[in-house]
């Protein structure tokens, strides 16, 4: 539809542009290649705003997923899933529960377990992640691809402080000095609405939304081109829901990171989302 607009556009444009139009003394004619004028230049609107939006499209795509069916055990979780998530846009997966929201998010980031891809492809980047493991996998956790947990807080290690576990996560990836860690780790605490004091203390000192920012923190700490947020909203009270999806809309304004976000709030969805990917007739 929109190219056949675009074409529109290139046929009035190419009208108006008449020397006739331009020299014409004829009243009527006159009044004719206003309308004409103003035609074009509603025309010359569209297509500047059509070609903003094509740029968008054009955009290499930083997710794509194509035709993906996922099973656990013989039964068949997910088929024929398609989507794509352009660089820097908030995509959001709306479903019911048992849908499998949860299990594209880790088919994306490669920690499906016991699931299996039957079918269809991944790409990040225009790279196809399907079935990347090992080093190649790794190289792309954390510091191409977040995630943040359905319980942030319950999947921190409860025996060890929150610092001490994202310094350890961090360790596997970058070669950052105890100085350098603080220093990012303030840098993203001071921007998500925690407090440094978060760093000392253990997951179960954190209340519901603290440890959601906490998971937010572990996720934006090697600062990633895409963040996975599985239901980041879902156990809080509404003020503090509302609270921790502007941090979303924030980061993305910071760190330009494109977030794909589960949920099965339609409020949610309708307020934070560019797109929204709903699963089974959600
Ligand atoms: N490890 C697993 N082994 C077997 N079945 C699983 C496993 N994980 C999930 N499932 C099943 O796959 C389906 C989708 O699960 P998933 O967790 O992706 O749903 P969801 O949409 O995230 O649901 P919720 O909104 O409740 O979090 C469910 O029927 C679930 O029981
Ligand atoms: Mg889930």
């Amino acid at each position: 539809m929109g190219i056949g607009v675009d074409m529109a556009c290139v046929e009035f444009s190419a009208n108006a542009d008449s020397v006739d139009f331009i020299f014409s003394t004829n009243a009527q004619e006159n009044i004719f290649h206003t309308g004409g004028n103003i035609i074009f230049l509603f025309c010359v609107l569209v297509y500047a705003v059509n070609f903003g939006r094509g740029s968008d499209y054009m955009s290499e795509n930083i997710l794509a997923v194509k035709n993906l069916c996922i099973a656990y055990g013989e039964k068949e979780i997910l088929h024929d899933i398609n989507f794509t998530v352009a660089q820097g846009k908030i995509f959001v997966i709306l479903g019911k529960s048992g849908a499998g929201k949860s299990t594209i998010l880790k088919a994306v980031a490669g920690i499906l377990g016991t699931g299996k891809i039957t079918g269809g492809q991944i790409f990040f980047n225009g790279k196809e992640i399907t079935n990347l493991q090992g080093e190649e996998r790794r190289k792309i956790s954390g510091a191409g691809i977040g995630y943040i947990f359905q319980n942030a807080t319950a999947s921190f290690c409860p025996v060890r402080t929150i610092g001490a576990q994202i310094y350890e996560s961090v360790q596997a990836h970058k070669n950052w000095s105890r100085a350098e860690f603080l220093t990012r780790a303030k840098n993203i605490i001071q921007n998500i609405n925690l407090e440094e004091s978060v760093l000392e203390k253990y997951p179960f000192q954190l209340s519901g939304g603290m440890g959601q920012r906490a998971g937010i923190l572990a996720a934006m700490i090697l600062e990633p081109q895409i963040l996975l947020a599985d239901e980041p909203t879902s156990a809080l009270d509404p003020e503090t829901q509302a609270s921790v999806i502007e941090e979303f809309l924030k980061l993305r304004e910071r760190y330009g990171v494109s977030i794909v976000m589960v949920t099965h709030n339609l409020k949610v969805a309708n307020y934070i989302a560019d797109e929204i990917f709903k699963l089974q007739n959600f």
